[in-house]
């Protein structure tokens, strides 16, 4: 049997990992910026998290949610202190278009409407309403095709207005990354996202706020959108939830009530998935790694900036998105297999960096070195 072939592979094999490095097959050692998309908040194989998924793999790894599962509400409420929404209720599933897809459900049962307002640029996953939200025809298959789902002009203040103006009593939600991650890494400016807020409550829709990749503290804050200074209904996650185990997640505002059967998984919420998202915010409030990506990232960004071969770079704290000039298409591939060091990208020509959330100025440092080296190659 082969693998079925969907992704081109870069011929590297990892067989040790620890913080911000990872180790291949044959020794050589590399500087990890890209967390496996995002995914390693807390550094690989840290200490406590392996400590404690161990210990739970050791007493029961798994049961379904038709038992309690005390785990699950420690979960609730470290998650709702540390995000600043104690009031708020959470659903957990196993990865970020799952999360989508039930927040965008859990909108539609809300106001029993079937509208979704989606960005240009937007990336919210594979799964059907989740990829009909996604602004790439590729990845949309004819049965996944909707009218349900408008695209709207990213930051674009009046185009939102009209569309409320036209369909506001259809609308059922609005969904948005704070930062755009697959789009180039592109912000929601305060403006564009209080006005989300304030349409949405004139018409009683919801306002789905997809943290998968911005959340979780990668900005310093640890919902990205939260410096608009007004709050989401549901808040999405996945990713650096728990730190390569897989887990995801809505927090849910306390207007949306439920019933049982509204939502449900198999998987969702698991004793070994819960064990590793406490373990991830036990050592992001133990370490204060909301205020390292924040100060790290601030740093990284001044001093991208510097570079005159850079045309523009975009983001907040350790998502940061360094845009090339078409000549410099090859930076990303020599980062990796010439100075050992793993980005992320964006199209056209956008190299991302979505390191753990522990990075150190030293890393950072060794990234800015060699990036200058790669710029001249
Ligand atoms: C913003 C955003 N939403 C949703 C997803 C989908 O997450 P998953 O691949 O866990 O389904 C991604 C994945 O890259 C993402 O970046």
């Amino acid at each position: 049997m082969n693998l079925f072939d969907v992704y081109p592979l870069n011929d590297i094999e990892i067989v040790k990992a620890a913080g911000s490095n990872v180790w291949d097959a044959n020794g050589q050692e590399y500087l990890d910026l890209y967390g496996g998309h995002a995914v390693i908040s807390i550094g690989h194989t840290n200490p406590h998290y392996v400590g404690r998924l161990t210990d739970q793999l050791s007493k029961v790894g798994f049961y379904s949610n038709s038992i309690k599962i005390p785990l699950q509400v420690q979960l609730a409420e470290k998650l709702g202190q540390v995000s600043g929404k104690t009031d708020y209720q959470l659903f957990l599933c196993n990865s970020g278009a799952e999360a989508n897809e039930n927040a965008l459900k859990l909108a539609s049962f809300y106001n029993n409407r079937k509208k979704v307002i989606a960005f240009k640029g937007a990336f919210h996953g594979r799964t059907s309403l989740a990829v009909s939200a996604t602004d790439n025809p590729k990845i949309i298959a004819p049965v996944n095709e909707t009218d349900n789902v408008v695209f709207l002009p990213f930051n674009d203040v009046a185009a939102l207005a009209q569309a409320f103006e036209d369909h506001g009593e259809e609308i059922s939600s609005v969904i948005i990354e704070g930062i755009q991650g697959v789009g180039g890494i592109k912000e929601a400016s305060v403006e564009f996202l209080k006005s989300i807020r304030s349409f949405c409550d004139q018409y009683d829709a919801v306002f789905i706020a997809d943290s998968v990749q911005c959340g979780y503290g990668r900005t310093g804050l640890f919902y990205s959108h939260d410096y608009a200074g007004v709050s989401a209904d549901i808040y999405t996650m996945a990713k650096g939830m728990g730190n390569g185990f897989p887990i995801g997640g809505i927090s849910i505002a306390p207007k949306f009530v439920p019933w049982h059967g509204m939502l449900g998984t198999t998987f969702g919420g698991n004793h070994l998935a819960c064990a590793a998202a406490l373990a991830v915010l036990e050592v992001m409030e133990q370490d204060q790694l909301m205020k390292n990506a924040a100060d790290l990232g601030a740093y990284l960004i001044s001093e991208i900036k510097k570079f005159p071969e850079v045309k523009e770079v975009r983001g907040r704290g350790l998502m940061i998105g360094i845009d090339l000039p078409a000549e410099l298409s090859g930076v990303k591939k020599n980062l990796l297999f010439k100075h050992h060091i793993f980005t992320g990208e964006a199209k056209p020509n956008v190299i991302r960096l979505l390191p753990a959330l522990n990075l150190t100025k030293a890393h950072a440092d060794q990234f800015l070195e060699k990036f200058s080296l790669a710029l001249k190659d």
